[in-house]
């Protein structure tokens, strides 16, 4: 199948949708809010002016289909997510649903429906970093957020998620009660193309990857360290209860533990971030009486993740007796490992050797909205596409050509699929 035709109407979205989130330095959209709206009504507009059928789920997620399938009817789904870390780039998550839609046009163009119609979701609210929490978009389609979830804040305007996601057209009512608000026996395949996020397709010459697994993580948003602010120069070592040297001393013996699970072969990343003393009170003459900061491990083991965690509790024990300090931890969020469908691997795997492409398997080390899909056992498969310069920054840089080879492996697998 030859998409080159399409390759203008790709650049045409990923610069207009680029011209609508810069915010100065990089891409802001933020999950069930304006710059994700502005996206998600320019998708829409896209979308319809192109001839294709647009709706919105009791989500407030975006479905593009050619027509209006009907409700029952065996689908493909095709998605991806449309907000965007603050300062991030314009791919991550954007692509894949740009990639749907270039499937779904390609369809139109030659008049056929396929033997399975797709439907194209543009999730919203997949990104952790506006609320603390990912997938609520799709995970509010799976009856997944909790009630302490819907009263998780947006990092800058704090208002609830409840009503943020209410303002978006969200059922929320439906959503607070864990309703599944999909028939998800119809979905006979989710698919879901994505940029790669690490170095690995880079460094390997690879344009386009099928994902085998996608590694699961345990995070605390906010953890505090409570010590004793005192006077810097007068408090002996022995005397002092001091947060900062805590929580550095926590961090080393965490990346001890670490280096020692990976010299075993223990898939396991460890990640410490967003440290802070109070700017209020804090000052170079104060041993810092608290010192908050986050905590996230991620592993494609659920065994490892839950293993580790332990591992931080004992550690956060010890240093409290040793360092006279105490340890609150705020609600621990817990994501699934997922291990991605072998058939749809296979597929996946044979669409990418008739582009001709160099490829490989490779294990995601970041999130996708694909692994609650695969934990709910739909069978899923995922496209990745080579990128420079990393991801969750605004340096993303993926080139035009590979991302239309992943399109027509993902094009090619949709047909493929009944
Ligand atoms: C998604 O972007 C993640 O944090 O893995
Ligand atoms: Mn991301
Ligand atoms: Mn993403």
């Amino acid at each position: 199948m030859n998409l080159s035709c399409l390759r203008p109407v790709a650049e045409r979205i990923f610069d207009e949708t680029r011209a609508l989130a810069f915010d100065g330095v990089g891409i802001t959209r933020d999950s069930y809010g304006a710059g994700e709206s502005a996206a998600a009504s320019y998708l829409g507009k896209l979308a319809e002016a192109e001839g294709l059928a647009v709706r919105a789920d009791r989500a407030g997620n975006l479905v593009f289909s050619l027509t209006e399938t009907p409700s029952d009817a065996p689908v493909a789904w095709v998605g991806s997510h449309i907000d965007s870390v603050p300062r991030g780039g314009n791919y991550d998550g954007l692509a894949g649903v740009v990639a749907g839609l270039l499937c779904l046009l390609e369809r139109k163009r030659r008049g056929s429906h396929g033997s399975l119609p797709i439907e194209v979701v543009a999730f919203r609210g997949e990104e952790s970093a506006w609320f603390g929490k990912a997938y609520m978009g799709s995970g509010a389609l799976l009856g997944k957020l909790s009630e302490a979830d819907l009263l998780l804040t947006h990092r800058s305007t704090g208002e609830s998620l409840a009503d943020c996601m209410r303002r978006c057209g969200a059922d929320v009512e439906a959503i607070r009660a864990q309703e599944v608000l999909v028939d998800t026996s119809r979905i006979r395949a989710y698919l879901e193309l994505h940029i790669e996020q690490g170095p690995v397709m880079v460094a390997r010459e690879l344009p386009v990857a099928v994902v085998s697994a996608i590694r699961g993580n345990v995070r605390h948003n906010h953890v505090v360290c409570a010590g004793d602010a005192q006077h810097s120069g007068v408090v002996p070592r022995w005397l002092r209860r001091d947060a900062m040297f805590a929580v550095a001393d926590l961090v080393m013996r965490l990346d001890d533990h670490w280096r020692s699970l990976l010299e075993r072969g223990t898939d396991l990343v460890v990640t410490t971030g967003v440290v802070a003393t109070d700017p209020a009170e804090h000052s170079i003459s104060r041993i810092p009486g608290k010192v908050s900061f986050s905590l996230e491990a991620r592993s494609k083991s659920s065994d490892t993740l839950e293993a580790f965690y332990q591992v931080i509790r004992a550690e956060c024990n010890a240093i409290e007796r040793q360092r006279g300090v105490q340890f609150e931890f705020d609600r621990r969020l817990l994501s699934e490992p997922a291990t991605m469908d072998r058939e749809l691997c296979a597929k996946l795997a044979r669409a990418c050797e008739a582009t001709g492409a160099a490829h490989a398997l490779l294990p995601s080390g970041a999130g996708h909205d694909a692994s609650l899909f695969a934990n709910a056992g739909i069978p899923s498969g995922m496209l990745f596409v080579r990128n420079a310069n990393g991801s969750h920054n605004p340096h993303e840089a993926m080139e035009i050509g590979d991302f239309m080879l992943g399109v027509e492996a993902l094009a090619n697998t949709l047909e493929r699929l009944d």
